[in-house]
């Protein structure tokens, strides 16, 4: 699902809620310039592509995706609605867990002002704050 008029900038903070369907997979936050050139694909996967209870970041340039990053922690629940808060500079995205810890994915992109932002899986958005 692409949420339309969402521009994000450099600085700015996103809380984002959203509940994994009960029969979640995986579902993915993607930031970027358009469904081609992503510069973060947040990617939770409870079971799917071979990982379990895995998040998986990656960047798509140009249609080509880069070198995935995980992370072993997994604070995720099917079925249960959570929050995360995201923001970015040129270098880094910045993600604040449901459970308070901090993760980070390099910006290969470099820009300061994203406007495509896409949530796609299995899950349902609640809500989507700006600061
Ligand atoms: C692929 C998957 C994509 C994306 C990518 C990340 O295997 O099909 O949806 O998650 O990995 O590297």
């Amino acid at each position: 699902m692409k949420i339309h008029d969402m521009t994000i900038k450099e600085g700015h903070e996103f809380k984002i809620r959203i509940k994994p369907k009960e029969n979640c997979d995986s579902f993915a936050i993607n930031i970027g310039h358009d469904p081609e050139n992503i510069a973060m694909h947040f990617n939770p996967r409870f079971d799917a592509g071979g990982d379990t209870n895995t998040i998986v970041f990656n960047s798509l340039s140009g249609g080509s995706w880069g070198d995935e990053h995980r992370e072993g922690n997994f604070p995720f629940v099917r079925g249960e609605e959570c929050k995360f808060h995201v923001n970015f500079n040129m270098d880094q995205f910045y993600i604040k867990l449901p459970d308070g810890s901090m993760l980070n994915f390099p910006n290969r992109l470099g820009d300061v002002k994203y406007k495509y932002f896409d949530v796609s899986g299995d899950a349902r958005i609640i809500g989507i704050k700006v600061k």
